[in-house]
């Protein structure tokens, strides 16, 4: 178990339970994918963590890029906004697209992405998201294909996942102390 952060107000899921999820993920990947060409494109910088213990939980060949969106800026609320900053090295025609992502909430910035990626004539295009925040009557924008858990619709850190590009480095997802955002 590990100690907490002084401002993280409960632990929503251990590394433990991380561990399990990715595990599992990566599994189902892998059998999917058996046999075909799969690349990884994971977003920029959240999606970073899950990215490196998922394509380790993978075991047929893969490939790996990224891109660079903005979206949300340094808040806690979208702003509805996507630019790419950082688009692909390699080239996905013909070839089978998993986009790894950290948490689906909205999916406004997915669904721009998957637009845009389309467009290069990808062999397939799906979704692999470690935390989706489907809470009732939200509709989010894409359906992802892999999922590693629902998420509460709250604002939370860590396995990647920032407030104002602090706390990505806790090995755990947790829940933000209310006091931290004033
Ligand atoms: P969407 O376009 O509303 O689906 O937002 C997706 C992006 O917003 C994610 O890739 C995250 O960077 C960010 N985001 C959404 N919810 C959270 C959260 O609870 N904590 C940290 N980042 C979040
Ligand atoms: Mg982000």
């Amino acid at each position: 178990m590990n100690a907490m952060h002084p401002d993280v107000e409960t632990v929503l899921f251990s590394e433990e339970d991380i561990a399990a999820m990715v595990k599992r993920m990566g599994e189902e990947i892998s059998r999917d994918y058996a046999g075909r060409d799969l690349v990884l494109i994971a977003v920029l910088r959240g999606a970073v963590v899950f990215m490196g213990d998922l394509m380790r939980a993978i075991d047929c060949p893969v490939a790996i890029d990224f891109m660079a969106v903005s979206s949300y800026g340094d808040g806690a609320k979208s702003s509805g906004i996507v630019r790419i900053i950082k688009d692909l090295d390699i080239d996905i025609k013909g070839r089978d697209v998993l986009i790894v992502e950290d948490i689906l909430d909205s999916g406004l910035t997915l669904k721009y992405l998957m637009k845009n990626l389309a467009s290069r004539k990808p062999a397939s295009l799906e979704v692999a998201t470690f935390l989706w925040k489907d809470v009732e009557g939200k509709q989010a924008a894409v359906n992802p294909k892999y999922v590693g858990t629902h998420c509460p619709d709250a604002f939370v850190v860590g396995y990647g996942l920032d407030y104002a590009e602090r706390y990505r480095n806790l090995p755990y997802v947790g829940v933000l102390k209310p006091e931290v955002y004033s």
